[in-house]
């Protein structure tokens, strides 16, 4: 390559401008940027630790030139509701976005790059003799723009509005404060960067910035509206602002940008013209650089150059959606920060620390076991033991059932039984699994007819025999462990007369099919499922009667809660989701007609299942498809359930439609119980990829639910909760007694691991 152009001077630009003259030294290398070398927006930066020792391999000397002007501190500091919370170890640099720009361009200008300032550059194809170019011109990217068609960028504009500001004020730590005004919540993040200067990022949800009429106001009205609200932390030093010179109102809404392709001929697109990150996890700045490093690497020395731009995409587009999503979640959390200001401080700053999912309980610990000690010791307060214990451990109350911990096994359909008859084979599993630790043990899908069977092997409940076997399966339960058990009880609607799980799932039976019922005449998979039946008013009368005697039977098995399924496309569900309810009556329409028939079963169930016993329900919180339910819709159902008496809500998610598009992930469907449980206040159960006893610490811990239900993991491992004890250290777990010499033995080895990586 012989010509390189950078379009851009921000730090994507320089540092690729930088990485590019040091890998082939005899091209000739220039940077093209709009504003003058000392112009610019914003104040400070911030890296992690763990960033900067990429960059030491990348370029030594503009990473000790960064290393020296950096600002270290090691706290995060959460101000809320008059109370100060730290936290440790966190291991943060800050340092000027200008004296970061200022090394970039020295060292830039050292090994001999061309720059060129206040020179706005429009087509690209100005540089038509150039090998490469490289598109650094930030967010409002003009060279991705242009190709639009090609590049196909999907920009999410958000929901808050931030200022960045400066102040002399010298934070002892990463900062958060929070202030409620009439209108709503304004939080700032603000961290000092050099001796003597420190960034401040005010922000606050649109519509409460609109309502305070800061849309109207000039910089200097918003700097004094700011250090109004959040002068107690600001130490008598004022606000001030460098944005002054651009374009454009002084307050921003975050951009999240994402785009199908990166490059198109030779012009490449990097740091925030590809992709951004939001602030809340301090990583574009990171993320810009980590880029410029990958694009030199995989393109300079290449053969054929747009095989290397395409493996850049590839390593890099991993890379930022991971750091997306951590910074999405983080990014929400603040944006609905008004949803967690009902819970205690210490609580509301743990919350905050783990926002993003990326780091949880055990790894706070590791940073500060000081304050980790301070939040278990605050939740056993909370929870009225004296004993300070991991989360998970905690106990929990719903009516008059206790739960021993946190931990539930969720519903699995085993596919193994007769006629509907539990028998040896669930004796052995959820015996099993109930000696095996966990606080609950929820069924499978217990089926209140025979033709409300998902498969010829489901459970059901409804004749006596039945009843006898699952007395038999929860005696077992409360006479050898200290676990509950729940009944799931449901109706498979139009997903119902197909094979068993390890057959073809959700195909129709090759012989002896049932009839089906649902809320519309849907098949399920077109052109290859059965169709079922739209429910009419003796339908609704027979089904409804069909859940009122599996629950009085349930009632005489002995089960300690009942949980109606409501998710998963069966039919309760059914009725509920726009996609699957297309009725036209009184059931069908808006959501408060979608909740009549699930509301009318919940009410006969509640008026035959014992006073004191809980009924959950299981809702599918997305359908992951378009037109399927939305934010308002899960909203209105949890809402119309907690009225309904409902004292649990398990928070799963799709199997409504075959069509569906999930985004998986660790824990991916917490966020929905978060949002129920914040949000409307009832009790919720998280499921998903939750695998690790930090997974449920964490969530437990947070406040994003009050039960976690693991599934998968407990058919590998059905004394889950009992490992996970051990591994948490927590020695008062009950063991089964004739199994106690391997609780001692497995307490031994986790302590000798630990001696052993202690060593390392
Ligand atoms: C409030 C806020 C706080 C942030 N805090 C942090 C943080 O703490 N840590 C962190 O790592 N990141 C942070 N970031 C993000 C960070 O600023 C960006 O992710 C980073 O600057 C991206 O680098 P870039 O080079 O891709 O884009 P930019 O830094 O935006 O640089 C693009 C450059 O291109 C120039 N340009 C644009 N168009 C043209 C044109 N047509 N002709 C010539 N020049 C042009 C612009 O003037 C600009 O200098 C923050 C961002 C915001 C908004
Ligand atoms: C084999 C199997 C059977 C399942 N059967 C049911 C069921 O009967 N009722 C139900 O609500 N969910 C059922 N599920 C869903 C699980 O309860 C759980 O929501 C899902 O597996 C996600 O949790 P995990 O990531 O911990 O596995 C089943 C899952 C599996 C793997």
């Amino acid at each position: 390559m012989k010509r390189i152009v950078c379009l851009g001077g921000g730090p994507a630009g320089l540092y690729s401008a930088i990485l590019f003259k040091k890998a082939l030294p005899h091209a000739r290398v220039e940077v093209y940027e709009r504003n003058r070398p000392d112009d610019t927006f914003g104040w400070g930066v911030v890296f992690s630790d763990k960033t900067m020792a990429g960059f030491r391999d990348a370029d030594p000397d503009s990473h000790d030139a960064i290393v020296g002007s950096f600002h270290h501190w090691d706290d995060i500091d959460v101000h809320f509701k008059g109370r100060l919370i730290r936290s440790g170890g966190h291991g943060f640099c800050g340092i000027a976005r200008k004296r970061l720009l200022n090394i970039f361009q020295e060292r830039a200008a050292a090994l001999g790059v061309g720059q060129t300032f206040q020179h706005e550059v429009g087509a690209a194809e100005q540089f038509a003799d150039a090998d490469l170019i490289v598109a650094a011109d930030g967010v409002n990217s003009l060279q991705r723009t242009r190709h639009a068609e090609i590049f196909k960028p999907n920009i999410d504009v958000r929901k808050c509005r931030f200022i960045w500001l400066g102040t002399e004020q010298k934070f002892p730590a990463f900062t958060f404060a929070f202030e409620k005004t009439e209108h709503g919540w304004f939080q700032i993040h603000a961290y000092q960067f050099s001796a003597g200067l420190s960034t401040v990022i005010v922000e606050t949800r649109e519509e409460t910035w609109k309502a305070h009429g800061l849309d109207r106001f000039s910089p200097d009205e918003s700097i004094a509206f700011c250090e109004a609200l959040f002068g107690q932390y600001l130490g008598g030093h004022r606000l001030m602002s460098n944005a002054r010179h651009l374009r454009g109102s002084a307050w921003l809404n975050f951009n999240r940008v994402l785009c199908e392709r990166w490059h198109h001929g030779n012009l490449v697109l990097i740091g925030d013209a590809a992709h951004t990150a939001h602030f809340g996890i301090g990583s574009g700045t990171k993320l810009a650089m980590e880029d410029a490093m990958s694009l030199v690497s995989n393109v300079a020395r290449a053969e054929d150059v747009g095989a290397g731009l395409e493996r850049y995409r590839a390593e890099r587009n991993l890379e930022a959606l991971k750091l997306q999503s951590a910074a999405r979640n983080r990014m929400e959390w603040f944006e609905n920060v008004a949803r967690y200001t009902h819970l205690e401080p210490e609580q509301f700053a743990y919350s905050l620390l783990t926002a993003s999912q990326r780091i949880g309980h055990a790894n706070l610990r590791l940073r500060d076991p000081k304050y980790v000690a301070g939040v278990e010791r605050d939740l056993a307060r909370r929870n009225g033991i004296e004993e300070a214990r991991p989360p998970m451990f905690l106990p929990l109350r719903l009516g008059d059932l206790e739960l021993v911990n946190r931990v539930v096994v969720s519903p699995m359909a085993q596919y193994s039984a007769e006629a509907g008859m539990p028998a040896d084979w669930h004796l052995m599993h959820y015996g099993a699994r109930a000696v095996g630790g966990a606080g609950l043990v929820v069924t499978e899908m217990t089926c209140v007819a025979a033709d409300a069977r998902i498969t010829p092997g489901c459970t059901g409940l409804w004749n006596e025999a039945q009843r006898d076997g699952w007395k038999r399966i929860v005696e077992f339960v409360h006479g050898h462990s200290p676990a509950k058990i729940a009944l799931q009880l449901g109706h498979a609607g139009r997903k119902g007369s197909t094979q068993l799980g390890w057959q073809e799932m959700d195909r129709p039976l090759p012989a002896g099919n049932w009839p089906l019922l649902s809320a519309s005449a849907l098949a399920y998979l077109p052109g290859v499922s059965q169709t079922p039946q739209a429910m009419d008013a003796g339908d609704f009368a027979l089904v409804t009667a069909q859940f009122v005697r599996a629950a009085e039977l349930g009632a005489a098995a002995g089960f300690d809660l009942l949980e109606l399924h409501m998710a998963h496309g069966y039919l309760l569900a059914s009725f509920l989701s726009p996609l699957t309810n297309l009725r036209r009556d009184a059931y069908g329409g808006p959501i408060a007609n979608r909740l009549k028939f699930p509301l009318e079963v919940i009410g006969a169930v509640r008026a035959v299942w014992p006073e004191g016993k809980p009924v959950s329900v299981r809702i599918s919180a997305s359908d992951w498809a378009p037109g399927g339910l939305d934010e308002a819709d899960l909203i209105a159902m949890a809402r119309a359930f907690k009225e309904a008496g409902v004292a649990l809500i398990s928070v799963s998610s799709g199997q409504t439609v075959p069509d569906q598009r999930p985004v998986y992930g660790r824990m991916w469907q917490t966020p929905f119980a978060d949002l129920i449980r914040n949000l409307v206040d009832v009790p919720t159960m998280a499921v998903g990829n939750i695998f690790e006893a930090d997974h449920v610490n964490t969530i437990v811990g947070a406040g994003r639910a009050d039960l976690c239900a693991i599934a998968r993991p407990h058919l590998s491992d059905a004394a889950w909760t009992l490992h996970a004890a051990a591994g948490e250290r927590y020695a008062a777990q009950w063991w089964p007694k004739p199994y106690l010499p391997g609780k001692a033995q497995l307490e031994h080895q986790v302590e000798r691991a630990a001696l052993l990586q202690g060593a390392v």
